[in-house]
């Protein structure tokens, strides 16, 4: 795989993950799914998005089986659920691989801004009748208040990192909903939508830091952004700094 994701980043954005994510997209996926519904969740890393719905569907005394598929095997090994199918996988050069013969719905969380057009088309043109639920795809950048003169750079930079090739082609990357939701409704899906973006600020320092420093090292190779890393990090410090991060969960369905 040509990106790696580390486990603690991962912990990390959990819970903003959780209260940013549209409930009724995901109940609305389980609404459409039979009483006990075989989902394969891609890039699963260590559960985040089953762990999410298998707590709507236990409160509707819904049983998932999961089948989670991811290329890194570590992420998986650190997957707290009761039980679940594990299919150790690269999936970057051909969405065929997938064995999706067997499940009900393909479901999704924080994976399709890495991927391609192609990549995404071709893995549409597999799903048949199954949904799908994809959460928290990257959009719309992030909304910094107060803001800084070197924010407009700093964002375009980001959007260029997010279009890199992380090994499915030239990465969709802050396009991935408007060109999810457009590929999915030429395929005759219907595509439901939602913002969910994080609020960061003082309430969730160690989140808030980890963005502010990750923006700063991923658009490094772009310009010198070492100030405002700088200023960013004081301001948070301060507690006046607040950080919107763009996510959109899509649902699509067939009628
Ligand atoms: C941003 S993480 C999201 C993880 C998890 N869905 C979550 O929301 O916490 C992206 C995940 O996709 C996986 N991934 C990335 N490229 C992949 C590939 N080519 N094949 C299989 N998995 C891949 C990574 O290992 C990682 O677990």
């Amino acid at each position: 795989m040509t990106e790696g994701f580390d486990a603690d980043w991962l912990a990390l954005r959990e819970p903003a993950d959780c209260a940013a994510r549209s409930a009724i997209l995901a109940d609305a996926f389980l609404d459409v799914l039979p009483p006990r519904p075989r989902i394969m969740d891609l890039g699963a890393g260590t559960g985040s998005n089953a762990r999410y719905l298998n707590a709507r569907a236990e409160a509707r005394g819904m049983r998932i089986d999961w089948v989670l598929v991811d290329g890194d095997p570590s992420l998986l090994d650190r997957a707290a659920l009761p039980q679940f199918d594990r299919q150790v996988l690269d999936f970057a050069a051909d969405p065929a691989v997938l064995d999706i013969a067997g499940v009900d719905a393909i479901s999704a969380s924080a994976l399709f801004d890495l991927v391609s057009g192609d990549w995404f088309a071709r893995f549409v043109s597999l799903l048949g009748s199954r949904p799908l639920l994809a959460a928290l795809t990257a959009s719309d950048g992030h909304g910094w208040a107060p803001a800084d003169p070197a924010d407009p750079a700093v964002e375009a930079w980001f959007a260029a990192d997010m279009r890199r090739n992380k090994g499915f082609g030239p990465a969709l990357g802050l396009d991935a909903p408007v060109a999810m939701a457009s590929c999915l409704a030429a395929a005759g899906f219907v595509v439901h939508q939602a913002e969910t973006p994080w609020q960061l600020g003082p309430e969730n320092p160690a989140l808030a830091v980890a963005m502010v420093d990750g923006i700063a090292a991923a658009v490094a190779q772009y310009g010198d952004a070492s100030g405002w890393n700088l200023r960013r990090r004081a301001a948070l410090q301060s507690g006046e700094l607040r950080l919107t991060v763009g996510h959109r969960d899509i649902l699509a369905v067939r009628e």
